[in-house]
């Protein structure tokens, strides 16, 4: 028996990682994805444009640092699971401007768990 398909909300899913994780979601699974992304540098717009048509695809342009703003898009969606790949992961960029990785790897990261209940 096939196990019922489930609506993920992926985090970062415009980034390297996490676009191949929804391409791969919505071409090879029966889940649906919610991709909740910040659109920073490093973000690619194109990297969903082959499945952006889907009905089982979503797209948030939302700051995971934004506590507000995560409660409505956990409350609005109810996901099943979380894949949480939003990041600052430019390691060069940390010297100059650590901040920006406190407040996305950390802070928005414990967003995510917190408002995920
Ligand atoms: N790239 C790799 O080879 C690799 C290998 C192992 C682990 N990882 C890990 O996977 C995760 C993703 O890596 P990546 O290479 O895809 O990174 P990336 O920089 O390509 O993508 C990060 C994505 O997160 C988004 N983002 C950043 N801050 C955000 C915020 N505050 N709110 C919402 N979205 C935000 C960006 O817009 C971007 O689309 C990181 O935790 C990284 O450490 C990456």
């Amino acid at each position: 028996m096939k196990a019922a398909p489930l609506k993920i909300l992926v985090t970062g899913g415009k980034g390297f990682i996490g676009s191949a994780v929804v391409r791969h979601l919505i071409n090879e699974t029966r889940h649906s994805v919610i991709n909740v992304d910040k659109m920073t540098y490093a973000a690619t717009e194109g990297s969903t444009q082959s499945i952006a048509d889907s009905p089982l695809y979503e797209f948030e342009h939302a700051d995971i640092c934004d506590i507000d703003c995560i409660t409505e898009v956990f409350a609005e969606h109810a996901p099943d699971a979380v894949m949480h790949l939003a990041a600052e992961s430019h390691v060069d960029r940390s010297i100059d401007g650590p901040a920006a990785f406190v407040q996305t790897n950390l802070i928005g990261t414990f967003n995510d768990a917190r408002r995920r209940h």
